[in-house]
């Protein structure tokens, strides 16, 4: 061999055996991370609401759940708290006589969840009672102190939480905030024994075992089979019975859904006993003959959407694919050998990489594009259903102006009462059409159309004789 000849296989192994071994210690470094994200488990005890207690067992979750706390905006979403009643809107008008018309503004992330509340001009300036604490804080452990101290053991948790729930429900705001330290935490999602994800709100298990208790209820689920094969005999559990994927979305749908107060204790009930569709909801509303406020205006018995992700996601073609909220707003993140979830829930759309590209192979501005797109039709349309209610509320004040009696208006009012529920839906779904963009179009398409009927019929019975019965259909 020449001398050329040996040194280049002297380097050469020599770059062998340096390569190997930067790979051996790779290798190491992950197995020990990988190590890292098993240990300890086991070691938290149950009621442990302080994120902090979490922090050494799992810094990499930790870590990252502390940048909800980020404030960066998107077109019409991110985490800064505008105001979206201030200046020229036709919701103050459309919400007149009711809170949200005085303080309203856009969500930002779960570390504020707390403050915010606290904070609002709704919580400050009008009566609220506990049961606004179900989602905004980590509350279970209130719960049960209430239960115990309202008489259940100890030892019968579940009860006790069940009798705390009630109890903290129907508490003054102002005392019941006290009995809270936490926006949601690592306890709100996870079993702190096995780490296994758990839903804990008892308004969620209550709402998914009655719309579990039907057939046809159920059939309004298409993207969740399990339930089916449930037994009936006794109520639907997801803690037992719900695949990991679906655990996914249902740690979310906790808090990001349709929900109302139910009787003088204010107690907390998710609308779907006959199903989540937007028509299923308002049936059941209308069954039990519930109002959230009388229009200061046109005197209609309103109902206001609330934050319905999870109905709005059912109907999209992600959860008929079984792509689950934390797909998108959790998504892994490489570090090492080992993938972490983002813990940093906020906008898919300020991380379109890890959100999106797992799944779609087309580059980021194609994606941004693409959801530019939908957003922009939805808002377009929901332009057009807001003119249309506001028309709507200008056609029934003129009736009522000119002396029209309110019997004859009943019609006009119930067109105002379905008409703006619509429109307030979509509005108050915060993904602007994208979680299901076909359902968005179509409940905005009704809303203008219910609103524009309306408008007839306010002016009819505006024009008729005063003697005759024409308002009603
Ligand atoms: C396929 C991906 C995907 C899935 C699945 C998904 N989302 Fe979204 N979500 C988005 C996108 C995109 C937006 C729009 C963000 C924007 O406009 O900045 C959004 C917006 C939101 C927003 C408002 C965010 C903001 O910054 O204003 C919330 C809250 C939300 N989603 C919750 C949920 C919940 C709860 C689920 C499950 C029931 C869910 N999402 C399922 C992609 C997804
Ligand atoms: C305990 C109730 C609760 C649970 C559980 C919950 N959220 Fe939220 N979420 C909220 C509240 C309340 C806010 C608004 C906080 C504010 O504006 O101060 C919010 C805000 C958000 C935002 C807006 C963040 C931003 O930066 O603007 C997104 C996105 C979101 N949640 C998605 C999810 C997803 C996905 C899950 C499940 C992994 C989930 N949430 C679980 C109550 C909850
Ligand atoms: C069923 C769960 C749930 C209950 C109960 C609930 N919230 Fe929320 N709240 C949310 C979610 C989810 C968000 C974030 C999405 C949004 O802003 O639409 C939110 C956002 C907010 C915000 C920030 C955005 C805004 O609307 O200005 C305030 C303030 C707020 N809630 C106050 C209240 C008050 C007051 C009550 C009691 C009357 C209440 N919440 C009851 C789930 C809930
Ligand atoms: C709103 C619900 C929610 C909250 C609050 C939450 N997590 Fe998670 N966490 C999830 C979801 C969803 C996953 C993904 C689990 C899966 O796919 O099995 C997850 C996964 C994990 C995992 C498994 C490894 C991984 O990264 O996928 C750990 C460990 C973890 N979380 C720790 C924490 C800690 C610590 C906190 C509090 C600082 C916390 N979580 C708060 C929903 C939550
Ligand atoms: C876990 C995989 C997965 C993730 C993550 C995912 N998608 Fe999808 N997406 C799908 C599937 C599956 C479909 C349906 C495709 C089909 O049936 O043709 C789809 C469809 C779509 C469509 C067509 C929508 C329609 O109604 O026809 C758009 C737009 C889209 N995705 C955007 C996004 C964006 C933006 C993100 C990130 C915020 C995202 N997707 C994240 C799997 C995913």
């Amino acid at each position: 061999m020449s001398k050329i000849g040996t040194a280049l296989v002297i380097l050469v192994s020599a770059g062998v055996t340096f390569g190997a071994l930067t790979l051996w210690q790779n290798i190491q470094d992950r197995k020990a991370e990988g190590r890292e994200v098993t240990f300890a488990v086991g070691s938290i005890a149950e009621d442990t609401d302080d994120p902090a207690a979490w922090k050494s067992n799992f810094p990499r979750q930790y870590d990252s759940y502390l940048h909800t706390a980020d404030i960066a905006r998107t077109r019409y979403g991110g985490s800064e708290a505008l105001s979206k009643v201030s200046g020229d809107t036709p919701w103050t008008t459309l919400w007149a006589g009711y809170p949200f018309s005085v303080d309203y503004r856009e969500e930002r992330g779960h570390a504020y969840m707390l403050d915010d509340q606290r904070e609002t001009e709704r919580v400050k300036q009008f009566k609220q009672p506990g049961a606004c604490l179900h989602c905004h804080a980590s509350v279970i452990p209130a719960y049960v102190k209430a239960g115990v101290a309202a008489g259940v053991p100890a030892s019968d948790r579940a009860a006790a939480i069940e009798k705390g729930f009630e109890a903290v429900c129907a508490m003054p705001y102002a005392d019941a905030t006290k009995l809270v330290a936490h926006p949601v935490s690592c306890m709100d999602c996870h079993d702190p024994a096995t780490m296994a994800l758990r839903v804990t709100r008892p308004g969620f298990l209550h709402g998914i075992a009655a719309l579990a208790s039907s057939d046809e209820a159920l059939a309004h689920l298409p993207s969740i089979g399990a339930w089916r094969a449930s037994d009936r005999a006794t109520p639907y559990d997801p803690n037992a019975l719900a695949s990991r994927q679906e655990m996914r979305t249902f740690v979310c749908a906790q808090c990001h859904v349709e929900y109302h107060f139910r009787g003088p204790d204010k107690y907390l009930v998710y609308p779907w006993k006959n199903g989540i569709d937007i028509e299923d909801e308002e049936r059941y509303y209308d069954e039990i003959g519930f109002k959230d406020w009388t229009h200061q205006i046109t005197g209609a018995s309103m109902l206001k959407g609330q934050h319905p992700e999870f109905e709005m996601w059912n109907q999209g073609v992600h959860a008929q694919s079984g792509v689950a909220c934390a797909d998108c707003h959790m998504p892994y993140v490489r570090e090492g050998a080992i993938k972490v979830s983002s813990h940093h829930v906020q906008s898919p759309l300020l991380d379109v990489n890890r959100s999106c590209q797992t799944c779609h192979r087309q580059d980021e501005a194609e994606i941004q594009r693409r959801v530019a797109d939908i957003q922009g039709r939805t808002r377009h349309l929901m332009d057009l259903a807001e003119n249309a209610n506001l028309d709507l509320v200008a056609a029934i004040r003129a009736a009522i102006e000119a002396g029209v009696p309110a019997e004859r208006l009943a019609n006009a009012r119930e067109l105002h009462r379905k008409a703006q529920w619509r429109l307030d839906w979509v509005n108050a779904e915060n993904s602007m059409g994208f979680h299901a963009p076909g359902e968005s179009l179509r409940i905005l398409g009704e809303s203008i159309d219910l609103a524009r009927q309306g408008v007839t019929d306010a002016e009819r019975a505006r024009a008729a004789p005063t003697t005759a019965m024409s308002g009603a259909r």
